[in-house]
């Protein structure tokens, strides 16, 4: 007899990766095949307000590159109000979509993510390092400061073993700068 699973598979790749706020089966370190992750979506309602947004990460389209997030299994009992509070949380220009990530394994799974695109009305886009530093350095929302936001997402991918340029680059920026306004 085929047992048909309706757990669905949920991969983050900022905040949920260390801040779930939600009931999990497992989670696996996965991946994304080209895309990247990026500090390109502005947040007016987490780390930044109305008027002075923060900046937080949203995957962009990059052949050949990898973005590697956390993917959480989610009970199919539990899927409807998870996303529920979570498409309130994601409020700010995210959107489900569906994908196909990959577990170090090389087995594939589909799932969802939230993705940010440049269609978005918060959506800020490219800007060279030391812009989005300062910009990070300087914003402050509801959910706290954007260091803390950036600081903790490169902990925890550190604590994972994954090399992200972008946000280890703009991690070092970003404290520099904290540190000379002491
Ligand atoms: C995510 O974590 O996967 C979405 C972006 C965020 O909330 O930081």
């Amino acid at each position: 007899q085929q047992v048909v699973s309706k757990d669905i598979w949920l991969f983050g790749y900022g905040s949920l990766m260390w801040k779930t706020g939600f009931d999990f089966e497992e989670s696996r370190l996965a991946l994304l095949e080209d895309h990247a992750r990026r500090f390109w979506q502005g947040s007016e309602d987490h780390r930044g307000v109305p008027g002075a947004p923060g900046r937080v990460v949203t995957l962009v389209h990059a052949p050949g590159e990898r973005c590697w997030g956390m993917a959480y299994r989610l009970h199919a009992d539990q899927l409807d109000e998870i996303l529920v509070s979570l498409d309130f949380r994601e409020k700010g220009g995210y959107e489900r979509e569906l994908i196909t990530m990959a577990f170090r394994t090389g087995e594939e799974v589909k799932g969802l993510t939230y993705f940010a695109t440049s269609a978005n009305p918060h959506y800020l886009g490219y800007s060279p390092d030391n812009e989005i530093a300062r910009q990070i350095a300087g914003s402050h929302g509801p959910s706290g400061s954007n260091k803390e936001y950036i600081l903790q997402l490169h902990h925890t991918l550190t604590d994972h073993a994954v090399q992200d340029e972008h946000v280890s680059t703009l991690a070092k920026l970003v404290q520099q700068l904290t540190e000379q306004q002491v």
